[in-house]
């Protein structure tokens, strides 16, 4: 049938990594530069098509301050999917998103498919416009002011990469403010979805 399949998807991570502009993104392609944290968590939908199937997303964006954490499991419970975010400019935010894996790992629907998303990629990479990679890359751009702050150090690819494969996680690196990356998220995590 053309009837589209209802999918649950909840939103983790650390506060201010970028969850709420992931979903507007998503949802409306718009990014707002001062955007304000999230208080409990906000709900919207949105359809997405690949091939012949039409999933509508259920969006749970939950609030990363650690103050609503024990929310958490009222929206991760019977969720099929869920997009765990951290910020590339900051490796302590990966490790919260590992503690958020493992939560829903023990408490969450046992197929639920998770990605791990790292996002802010355009504060580390310069946008790729013309989609030519030939060139040699210009070095990243800095940031942050304050590099030799212990707690601002980059999560690298390849770390979080291991993780997502040894986590058995889809992994993706991610811009709200570009866009870049964001439908492939939500796209693959459709294609993992079981037809019913
Ligand atoms: P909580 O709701 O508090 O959990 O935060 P959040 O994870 O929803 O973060 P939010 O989307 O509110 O973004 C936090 C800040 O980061 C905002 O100022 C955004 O504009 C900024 N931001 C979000 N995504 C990106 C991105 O991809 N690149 C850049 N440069 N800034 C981003
Ligand atoms: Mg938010």
């Amino acid at each position: 049938t053309d009837k589209p399949i209802q999918v649950k998807l909840v939103l983790l991570g650390e506060a201010s990594v970028g969850k709420s502009s992931i979903v507007m993104r998503f949802v409306n392609n718009e990014f707002h530069d001062n955007k304000d944290p999230t208080i409990g968590a906000a709900f919207l939908t949105q359809k997405c098509r690949f091939e012949d199937r039409v999933l509508r997303y259920e969006i749970w964006d939950t609030a990363g301050q650690e103050r609503f954490h024990s929310l958490a499991p009222m929206y991760y419970r019977n969720a099929q999917a869920a997009v765990v975010v951290y910020d590339i400019t900051k490796a302590s935010s990966l490790d919260k998103a590992k503690s958020w894996v493992k939560e829903l790992q023990r408490q969450a629907n046992p197929n639920i498919v998770i990605a791990l998303a790292g996002n802010k990629l355009d504060l580390v990479k310069p946008a790729s416009s013309s989609g030519d990679d030939s060139e040699p890359s210009t070095p990243p751009a800095t940031p942050h002011e304050s590099e030799d702050e212990a707690d601002d150090a980059t999560a690298t690819p390849e770390e979080a990469q291991a993780y997502a494969s040894e986590a058995g996680l889809l992994f993706f690196e991610t811009s709200a403010k570009s866009g870049e990356g964001i439908l492939e998220v939500f796209t693959e995590i459709a294609k993992k979805i079981p037809i019913e």
